[in-house]
């Protein structure tokens, strides 16, 4: 994480943001109407987060694998289930807001690169069971963990792919109908993170929906993201800051990003544990 970059960006997008009430795309007012300001509760935010309380205590060792953007000096490292859980999962008002996307949109395949022990894995898959998700990581051990955990909650509907996402994106991409939904939480680098927007890019469809983890995380993110909102592809995009929506319908004569800030969830919570 570079924190001078982290807050200059916080800054920019603080100040640039709007609420929603001055949005004058209907679809993109409905949109953050039924997700972003929906503050209502489920009975799965309790049953993740009970998981989530576990993974949080176990002090079990793992030998991980780690193909992200952590992987600079050694790529065979040993960390606690509860080291993991505490650094590298979205925190819960990411993951509900993810549930209620994926509510509110229903899309029909849902992709997710970077499962890790399954947290997002399993609000994405309760927001709609019916659903198809197939989520990909690159760490067996830690994928054990995930399968347990989706095992756990009888989340038979996940399609649980361990390896590189670069060898694994090839081989299932052709095979997935449908694709409405990608989540991009995984290797948080500039080229990664252009080269899977690419890969993913000819099986969206105009109401796919991509959305990218940590767009701020470091100036390549930074760059990434700026480069992702100029795509001839993109319609229009939303910053949430912790999170990029990207949209493809092209039902405006101009691409518009929507700095959106919003009641119910708080962008500085990314600094506040959940
Ligand atoms: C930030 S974590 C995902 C957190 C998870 N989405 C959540 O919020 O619960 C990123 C995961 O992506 C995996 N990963 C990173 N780069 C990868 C790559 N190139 N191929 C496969 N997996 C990768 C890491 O092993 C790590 O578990």
């Amino acid at each position: 994480m570079d924190l001078l970059n982290n807050i200059k960006a916080f800054l920019q997008y603080y100040l640039g943001a709007k609420t929603y009430y001055n949005l004058h795309s209907p679809r993109i007012y409905e949109f953050i109407t039924n997700t972003l300001e929906d503050d209502r509760s489920y009975y799965a935010f309790d049953k993740i987060e009970e998981i989530r309380t576990h993974l949080l205590q176990d002090n079990t060792s793992l030998q991980i694998l780690d193909l992200g953007a952590g992987s600079k000096t050694s790529k065979e490292k040993t960390r606690t289930i509860k080291e993991i859980a505490s650094s590298a999962l979205s925190p819960s008002y990411q993951c509900k807001l993810l549930f209620r996307i994926v509510q509110y949109l229903k899309p029909r395949h849902i992709l997710e690169l970077g499962t890790s022990l399954g947290i997002s894995t399993m609000y994405l898959a309760e927001g709609n069971t019916k659903a198809k998700l197939t989520s990909i990581e690159g760490s067996q051990a830690i994928a054990d963990i995930a399968l347990r955990n989706f095992s756990y909650l009888k989340q038979t509907q996940i399609k649980l792919k361990v390896g590189n996402f670069d060898e694994i994106l090839p081989n299932i991409l052709p095979q997935i109908e449908n694709l409405d939904l990608v989540y991009i939480d995984g290797n948080h680098q500039y080229e990664p993170t252009i080269k899977y927007f690419e890969m993913i890019l000819p099986y969206l469809n105009e109401n796919s929906l991509v959305i990218f983890d940590d767009i701020y995380w470091s100036k390549e993110m930074s760059q990434a993201w700026q480069e992702i909102k100029a795509s001839n592809s993109v319609s229009q995009t939303i910053d949430l800051y912790f999170f990029g929506l990207v949209m493809f319908k092209q039902d405006f004569k101009e691409k518009q990003d929507h700095k959106i800030t919003y009641s119910t969830l708080k962008p500085w919570q990314k600094y506040i544990p959940s």
